[in-house]
Formats: structure tokens, C-alpha cells, sequence
């Protein structure tokens, strides 16, 4: 069994909180919610249904990482938005932010479209890890330098289906690559 770093109750309190947050601050408007693919996926939907506004949703998939547990650095977008934000209460969602690059890059891309406004929300912050500054808005839990997985959150590709989130050792995991073990 992994370490559990932050349990499933725990995520759905703050879920609950910053739904609650962005009610009442987006009273009488109807944000769309832009989760990232695919990590954020899973908090996307369960904050949707703890926001009490009209909202809809859409999703983007960027790229800044590889299968590894660095940043490249290297941001494309891989799949835009269907909608039109010009005018619209755009809110990022995002699973974690790590060195900020893939969300700073993606913050200004979608400033250019002219929403009515932009804000971030993350599940997750790294904070000894940031490389640019960055406006979160809406925070779910800062936590240490370590690689975590779980709800939404992979390693290789396993693990986005744990509930909690747990962290994990590169070293000693079956989903590291034998080639890349240390
Ligand atoms: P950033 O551009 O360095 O902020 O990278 C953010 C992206 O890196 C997130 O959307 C995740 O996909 C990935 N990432 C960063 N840290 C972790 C982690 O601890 N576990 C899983 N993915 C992570
Ligand atoms: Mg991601």
C-alpha cells in the first residue's frame, strides 16, 4: 500500500469549501469550468457538483511533461477549447501545480481570448517547486516536494484512480520503467 498523504475525506471537505467559495463569489454569472486533461478530470467533476450556479465545462490538453517526474518545460497545447470564452468567467481547474510553467503559459494564452475574467483553482500546490509566479485563486492543499498520484493524479500512467492521494517512490514502484529504476 502506498502512504496516504491527503485521504479521501479530507479532498471532500475542501472540495465542498471551494465550491462553496466560488458560489458566492461568481453569484449571478455562469463560469466555465476548463479542466486540463487529464489529471484534473477527476476534481473537475466532483467540483461541479458543489458549485449551486449555472456552469458549464470544457477541457484542454496541454503537455509540459513526459512520463517522468521533472518538467521538460516544454508547453503544447495537444487539444483546445470547443467554446468561445470572449465575455465568459473562465476558471482553470487543475489537479497540481508544480513548477507553474504549464499553467502561466496557459494563463496567457487564454488571457488573449478577452474572458470577462480568468482565475485558477488547483487541487494541489507545490510551493518549494515554483519557477514563475502564479495567481491561484482557489487552493485545494499545499503540499512538500514529493510525487504524488491519485485522484486524477498518474505516474506512467498508473494510479489516477486511487482515491486518496498518495505518494510515491520512483525507486521502488512496479510502474517505473526497469530502464529508468535508480
Ligand atoms: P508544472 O508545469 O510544473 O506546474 O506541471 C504541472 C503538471 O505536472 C500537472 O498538471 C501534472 O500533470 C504534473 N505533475 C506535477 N507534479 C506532479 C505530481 O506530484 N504527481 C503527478 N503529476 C504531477
Ligand atoms: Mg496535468
Amino acid at each position: 500500500m502506498k502512504d496516504v498523504l491527503i485521504s479521501q475525506d479530507q479532498i471532500r471537505e475542501k472540495v465542498q469549501e471551494l465550491g462553496e467559495s466560488i458560489t458566492a463569489d461568481y453569484q449571478g454569472k455562469s463560469p466555465l469550468l476548463v479542466g486540463i486533461l487529464r489529471g484534473a478530470v477527476v476534481v473537475l467533476s466532483d467540483l461541479m457538483r458543489t458549485v449551486d450556479l449555472p456552469c458549464d465545462i470544457d477541457f484542454m490538453d496541454i503537455s509540459s511533461y513526459g512520463t517522468g517526474t521533472t518538467s521538460s518545460g516544454v508547453v503544447r497545447i495537444l487539444k483546445d477549447l470547443e467554446e468561445d470564452i470572449t465575455g465568459r468567467h473562465v476558471l482553470i481547474v487543475e489537479d497540481i501545480i508544480d513548477s507553474g510553467l504549464t499553467l502561466s503559459y496557459l494563463r496567457r494564452a487564454l488571457l488573449s481570448r478577452d474572458p470577462a475574467s480568468l482565475e485558477i483553482v488547483s487541487m494541489l500546490s507545490k510551493p518549494s517547486r515554483r519557477k514563475v509566479e502564479l495567481p491561484v485563486k482557489y487552493l485545494g492543499f499545499e503540499i512538500p516536494d514529493e510525487f504524488v498520484v491519485g485522484y486524477g493524479l498518474d505516474y506512467a500512467g498508473a494510479y489516477r484512480n486511487l482515491p486518496d492521494i498518495c505518494i510515491v517512490d520512483p525507486d521502488n514502484d512496479p510502474a517505473t520503467p526497469e530502464t529508468a529504476r535508480g
